[in-house]
């Protein structure tokens, strides 16, 4: 309805005239309104388009990534086998393509330990799948999808384990992660490694299931 100002003596010519301004006033409202809401949509629009992750990076790990940290100081540099201290603490990574730089860190489930232990302490298969003696892994728990974040000494070894502190699994890095303790029903998927010009890569798909077997 119009607000618009008239009083008991204006005739009907009066009245409609200020309607019709009172109308054309409420349109250049409306349109003016209509531009903002446009502008501000536009903006929505190109943050959201520049938040989207960008093609790939939610992508396994391929074979010829290259390894980046994924937290600390050096986040995002590449991982090389100088970085790595004999008998651990592991390092927490993210595959990195190559090509197009695309760091995978969209998927949680891609995040990476990676360990450097004594060649000599590894199983066959792990020592295969190693180079240097530095060997790779899921670093998703098997249980019930935790990050698995310590490395300490085993509940029932004398040897420092990977651990999952949301309900105590261990893996031992050197046996193929297989489980050594708590409720993780299989191992950690591993992950085949090689070096290139000193930085760390990728050399196949994970072995193994990722992920966790049930809900936290
Ligand atoms: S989620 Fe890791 S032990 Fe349960």
């Amino acid at each position: 309805m119009s607000s618009a100002p008239f009083n008991v003596n204006s005739s009907p010519s009066d009245i409609a005239e200020a309607e019709a301004d009172a109308g054309t006033e409420q349109t250049r409202r409306t349109l003016l309104l209509g531009a903002l809401a446009t502008t501000a949509c536009l903006g929505c629009s190109r943050s959201a388009r520049a938040g989207e992750d960008p093609p790939g990076s939610d992508e396994r790990p391929q074979k010829g990534d290259l390894l980046v940290f994924s937290e600390g100081d050096q986040e995002g540099k590449l991982i090389t086998a100088a970085d790595l201290h004999v008998g651990g603490p592991p390092v927490h990574a993210w595959p990195k393509d190559p090509q197009t730089s695309v760091v995978r860190s969209a998927s949680r489930l891609n995040e990476i330990l990676v360990i450097r232990l004594d060649p000599a302490e590894l199983d066959e298969k792990t020592r295969a799948r190693a180079v240097d003696g530095i060997i790779a892994y899921s670093a998703i728990c098997a249980h019930a999808g935790c990050p698995v974040t310590a490395w300490v000494k085993s509940d029932v070894g004398d040897k420092e384990v990977f651990k999952c502190m949301c309900h105590n699994s261990e893996y031992d890095p050197r046996a193929g992660a297989q489980v050594v303790f708590g409720p993780a029903p299989r191992r950690l998927a591993a992950l085949p490694l090689a070096l290139a010009d000193g930085s760390l890569s990728v050399a196949g798909n994970f072995i193994g299931k990722v992920g966790g077997a049930q809900p936290g």
